[in-house]
């Protein structure tokens, strides 16, 4: 048998309600993918000739995330008739005729590896069954259905925690919610499902039932590592979930020469790419489709979302989305890089910075205390502690220009669109409303003023104006 011959059904049509959630359940994320992203690689992976989603609860949230994660497959809309036999039933009628065996995978259960289904399938066409599952043995069955076997060890039926009586509840062994059934017997099976059942659903369970009671040949294939078909359906089991997988991805990513110091408090998505001799330290969360290259330090406490971090760069308690560190440059503590920055090899973001949409030049530094937004630093120009750049009048965002090896003075604020040359220096305080030539000094007039005695005057009385007096009146030097 080929498998082309093969259909996966994915069923992701349930509302679940134990998330107590807005988010649909399948769309709570899993290292940085919805849980019905990891089932649709996976059945992707087996190579099928069609794959269909049944969907119904917030059917369009999920139809989207269907498109991105999948886009060949086929969307099904379950009606008002809830249970996983109503689902597969519609499903079918999508299937080819010239498929043999359908995949049944339930868009809740995650961590499952096509390797798994492939073994399934492979047992399920040497015994000639009807249909096979899996199913697996948990400490605390709750929840789950349980297999009841017959004595030659095929499955007789499967009964559903809701309907099981005391003795059926002690059983250990579940149903994995995973399936590869032949095609006509589904169709033989699903229309004479009811919903005569302690939850009024049709049960794609009670198919098992008839198939075998019918003399079809229905099998389980014990899964050892339980966790591999562990369901979600509240948000105990999402997190449970969650930390398993973090902690394969981190094992991983040390077996491959990255040092990460406290794995219990990195977070790293599936999607992140890191490199040899790259240290993570506590309390980093890596998203998205960060890439950390050759030696670069990240941490401790810092966000990077889709982050391009080059060799030996360095950064610490910082948030960084959508932004580009090159080789050697250095960022925070406690700084702030919106997308659209980009900081050149060597370049320096230091304390309390806001970068927006800036280029911060080779070697260039914004140390202290600063908004760079809609601006271009040239290489090694220096911005000096607490600088502004004014980028909104309110309708429109402008640019400011800072020429190589500038060096502008603390305080300063750039009123965009606004360009300092090359090599130029502005003195501490001003504000640059016009451009300043090439290795020009801007300056604005000084115009304090000084009142003497102002505060012995108006604030009598108080702490300031007594040591004001004190001043006077004791000689400073002796
Ligand atoms: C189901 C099985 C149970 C098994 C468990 C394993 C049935 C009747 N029970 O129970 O034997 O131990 O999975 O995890 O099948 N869904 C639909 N349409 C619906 C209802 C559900 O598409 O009308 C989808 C859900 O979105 C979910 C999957 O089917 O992805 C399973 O549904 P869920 O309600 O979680 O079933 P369980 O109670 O866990
Ligand atoms: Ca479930």
């Amino acid at each position: 048998m080929s498998p082309s011959s093969l259909a996966v059904v994915v069923l992701a049509a349930g509302a679940g309600t134990r998330m107590k959630s807005t988010t649909p359940k399948v769309l709570h994320p899993l290292a940085g993918i919805p849980l019905i992203g990891h089932v649709l690689a996976t059945a992707e992976a087996l190579g099928p000739q069609q794959t269909l989603v049944v969907v119904r609860h917030e059917a369009e949230r999920v139809r989207e995330a269907v498109e991105e994660y999948a886009d060949d497959a086929q969307i099904v809309h379950q009606d008002d008739v809830p249970g996983t036999g109503r689902a597969v039933e519609l499903a079918l009628d999508a299937v080819g005729d010239d498929v043999d065996n359908v995949v049944i995978l339930s868009a809740d259960v995650p961590l499952l590896d096509s390797e798994t289904i492939e073994a399934m399938l492979g047992f399920h066409r040497d015994a000639a069954a009807e249909v096979t599952l899996l199913s697996t043995i948990h400490d605390d069955p709750t929840g789950y259905g349980r297999i009841i076997r017959r004595e030659d060890g095929t499955v007789s039926h499967i009964v559903e925690e809701a309907d099981a009586d005391e003795q059926q509840r002690t059983l250990q062994e579940v149903n994995a919610g995973v399936y590869v059934a032949r095609r006509d017997a589904l169709a033989k099976g699903l229309p004479r499902l009811d919903t005569a059942n302690a939850q009024g659903e049709k049960y794609l369970t009670d198919v098992v039932g008839q198939l075998a009671a019918d003399s079809g040949l229905v099998h389980a294939v014990v899964v050892e590592d339980s966790w591999l078909v562990e369901g979600v359906n509240d948000r105990i089991q999402l997190q449970a979930m969650q930390r398993r997988l973090n902690t394969m991805i981190v094992r991983g990513w040390q077996r491959d020469g990255v040092s990460i110091t406290d794995p219990e408090s990195v977070w790293i998505d599936l999607s992140v790419q890191l490199d040899q001799d790259v240290t993570v330290l506590p309390g980093v969360a890596l998203e998205g489709s960060c890439h950390i290259d050759h030696g670069a330090t990240i941490g401790p406490d810092c966000t990077l979302s889709n982050a391009r971090v080059g060799q030996g760069a360095r950064i610490q308690r910082s948030v960084v989305d959508s932004a580009v560190i090159a080789a050697g440059a250095t960022v925070g503590p406690f700084s702030y890089l919106r997308p659209g920055t980009v900081i050149e090899e060597g370049g320096k973001v230091g304390a309390f910075v806001e970068t927006k949409n800036a280029t911060i030049g080779k070697a260039a530094k914004v140390p202290h205390l600063s908004y760079i937004g809609d601006a271009d630093i040239g290489e090694g120009a220096n911005i000096g502690a607490g600088s502004i750049t004014a980028n909104y009048d309110g309708v429109n965002k402008h640019r400011t220009v800072i020429g190589p090896h500038a060096k502008t003075g603390s305080d300063n604020v750039f009123v965009a669109p606004v360009e300092v040359g090359a090599g130029a220096y502005t003195a501490a305080g001003t504000t640059i409303r016009r451009n300043v030539p090439a290795g020009a000094l801007a300056v604005a007039p000084v115009s304090v003023r000084t009142v003497e005695g102002w505060v012995g005057t108006h604030r009598p009385g108080t702490a300031s104006a007594e040591a004001a007096e004190n001043s006077r009146t004791t000689p400073d030097s002796q």
